[in-house]
């Protein structure tokens, strides 16, 4: 067995974890990042692409936005497409704010070359298996290379998703969780074709939700409502194609041109929050604590900023011997959370069909969707929300 020891041990090399270390080691503060995949899956794995100007920003003012700048996509404004027509959301003029459209495995390999470049401590193919004593004297016991390993930190960082060891880790009578299951899924594609539209276009139609969004000129990264548990073989490309069609159909005849798929898959829809998310000396931040359904794109955006919230609190901890906003994470980060499963919860409702709807529920479909583009202040709360709200304290970053 080999023994390390570091002041925070950070499992999962997602976007919390990264991020994570990331932040620290531009305080001075040690981390050893472990993760159970290969580097190649963890920078291909296709996931969400829309950052909010508070991400951007984090990840810039740190040192990792470069790349992010040049060729992350900034848009100002959204399209609400229903009963045929095109209806923009002006988040430039309603609230003086943009988002940017930059993949998520983009930003995990700048976070990987910095750190890489800086020589600091990530682990690939290291598999956290079991937690010791996370609430006094912390442990992680793993495996790399056919080898245990034990790390000996001040802090546990859980950042190792939904599907991790971490948040299992704790008693039940000490956490509470809430889940929504939704009874339906997005099946995504990617395709070698220009986006028909500058802006992301999200759709309600009859038959379901679509969303149309992109990665760069040449590729458009594309969405569908399909049943929860639905097979992919039932969806070859043609059906894929034709279905967006009819759901993205305008009265002013939209052009959707096909293109090689290159990349299919289908997301379970939930919303899930972990509570508290801190036990002692471990902290769950990320999707091991909070799960949203996909429709406000604020998956990744949640998980950085509960990063930033840790952040300010260890850097205080380590810098000046307090304890108070470590002590605060978990109310600080829920507050967050369930305002973003709120907007999520609302965008998801209002978008999608759900079994069993009858025409009245269709005509209150169009009757919200009619009143959110119509009202400015209805406009206006949407904005706010999809921009990404303001951040509630002060941060480093
Ligand atoms: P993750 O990205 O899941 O990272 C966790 C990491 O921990 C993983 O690399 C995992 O391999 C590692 N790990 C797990 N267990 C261990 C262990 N025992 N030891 C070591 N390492 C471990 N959000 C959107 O906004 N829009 C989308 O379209 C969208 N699509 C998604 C599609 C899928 C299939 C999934 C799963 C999520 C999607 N999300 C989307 C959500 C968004 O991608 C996540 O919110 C984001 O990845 C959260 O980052 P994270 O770092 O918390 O977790
Ligand atoms: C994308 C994903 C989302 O969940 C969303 O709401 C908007 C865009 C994307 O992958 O581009």
């Amino acid at each position: 067995m080999t023994k390390h020891r570091t002041q925070v041990g950070i499992i999962g090399a997602g976007p919390a974890g990264l991020t994570l270390a990331h932040l620290l080691y531009s305080q001075n503060i040690e981390s050893i990042v472990l993760e159970r995949h290969s580097r190649e899956y963890v920078e291909n794995r296709v996931r969400a692409g829309v950052l909010e100007q508070g991400t951007v920003d984090i990840l810039y003012n740190s040192g990792v936005g470069q790349r992010l700048k040049r060729e992350g996509l900034r848009h100002q404004g959204v399209e609400l497409r229903f009963d045929g027509k095109g209806h923009r959301i002006d988040f430039q003029e309603l609230v003086g704010k943009s988002i940017t459209v930059y993949a998520q495995q983009e930003v995990v390999k700048d976070l990987i070359t910095a750190r890489l470049g800086y020589g600091a401590p990530l682990s690939f193919e290291a598999e956290a298996l079991r937690l010791e004593n996370y609430e006094h004297e912390p442990k992680i016991h793993y495996q790399h290379g056919g080898e245990n390993h034990e790390i000996a930190c001040d802090f546990i960082a859980g950042c190792d998703g939904f599907h991790g060891i971490c948040r299992p880790a704790v008693s039940t009578e000490s956490l509470q969780v809430h889940e929504r299951q939704y009874p339906f899924a997005w099946l995504g594609i990617l395709a070698r074709v220009p986006p028909a539209s500058r802006e992301l276009i999200y759709t309600y139609h009859e038959r379901g939700f679509s969303l149309l969004s992109m990665r760069s000129p040449e590729v458009s990264r594309l969405y569908l409502q399909c049943p929860q548990h639905e097979d992919i073989n039932n969806w070859p490309d043609d059906r894929i194609w034709e279905e967006l069609r009819t759901r993205m159909a305008t009265c002013d005849a939209f052009v959707l041109k096909d293109g090689p798929i290159f990349q299919k898959g289908i997301t379970p829809m939930r919303g899930f929050v972990a509570s508290p998310m801190q036990f002692g000396k471990l902290f769950l931040l990320g999707d091991a604590a909070h799960i949203v359904p996909p429709t406000g794109a604020k998956g990744l955006n949640l998980a950085v900023a509960d990063v930033r919230v840790l952040t300010r609190g260890l850097v205080e901890f380590y810098k000046q011997g307090m304890r108070d906003e470590l002590a605060r994470f978990s109310e600080r980060c829920l507050r967050r959370v369930w305002k973003c499963q709120r907007f999520s919860a609302w965008m998801t409702a209002m978008l999608h069909r759900f079994p069993n709807e009858d025409s009245f529920s269709h005509e209150i479909h169009l009757a919200e969707l009619d009143y959110v583009t119509s009202s400015r202040a209805a406009s206006t709360t949407l904005a706010e929300n999809y921009v990404g709200l303001p951040f509630d304290t002060p941060g480093l970053f």
